[in-house]
């Protein structure tokens, strides 16, 4: 019960967004440059929603509690969400859904070719996120599902090398994401065995 809820109140919140932006496109207020404001507002969530998907195996280590991994799914399905509006903006506004120019920025210009990186990283763990691909690919399902930490530096790189002069907001959100993977890390095994007297006897 208390899980549908949370669940309930998530969906909110990530669809809120979604919203506010259509009622901003609807009553003509996406300001001087809308494209813009469209692909600035849906690439910002997606990368704040990848990394608090990321975030979630964290909480439930720091909090004990299942919620945060009960969660997760649909916050990496809503990040993906956001990254196809994002793409799809660009495709039908900057290239009037032109494949050979696709092409050509994909080559020319990096930082296209990191966010699609990170596009394509996710899409077969979009694919595969429901109960029956997990119980198909056994194993697997986990491995294919560690796309997601290539993925998120692409993503976070994508936002780094687009912007041109004042680079704290992109790097800010690097900095989350390192320090996201740095907690993954087995530091507590690592600090036993350095502090473990077996380890200096050898
Ligand atoms: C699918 C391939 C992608 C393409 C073609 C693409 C394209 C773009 C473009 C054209 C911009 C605006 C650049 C400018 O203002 O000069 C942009 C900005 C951005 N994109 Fe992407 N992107 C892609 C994937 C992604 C992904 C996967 C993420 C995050 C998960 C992302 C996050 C962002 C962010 C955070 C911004 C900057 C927003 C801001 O300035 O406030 N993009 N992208």
């Amino acid at each position: 019960m208390r899980l549908r809820w949370l669940k309930a109140l998530l969906w909110a919140l990530c669809l809120y967004p979604l919203a506010l932006l259509a009622w901003r496109t609807w009553h003509g207020q996406l300001g001087p440059n809308p494209v813009e404001t469209l692909e600035h507002a849906t690439g910002l969530r997606a990368l704040q929603l990848l990394l608090a998907t990321l975030a979630m195996t964290p909480l439930r280590s720091l909090s004990g509690r299942p919620e945060p991994l009960q969660l997760r799914r649909t916050l990496g399905l809503f990040a993906y969400f956001y990254m196809c509006l994002h793409f799809a903006a660009y495709l039908v506004f900057d290239l009037s859904l032109s494949l050979p120019k696709l092409g050509e920025d994909l080559v020319k210009r990096t930082y296209i070719t990191l966010g699609f990186g990170c596009w394509l990283f996710l899409l077969p763990l979009a694919v595969t996120s429901t109960d029956g691909w997990q119980r198909r690919l056994k194993r697997r399902w986990k491995t294919l599902h560690r796309l997601i930490y290539p993925a998120a530096l692409l993503a976070s790189l994508h936002f780094v090398w687009l912007v041109k002069k004042d680079e704290t907001e992109p790097l800010s959100y690097l900095a989350v994401l390192l320090a996201l993977l740095a907690l993954r890390l087995p530091w507590r095994r690592w600090l036993r065995g350095i502090l473990s007297p077996q380890t200096t006897q050898t």
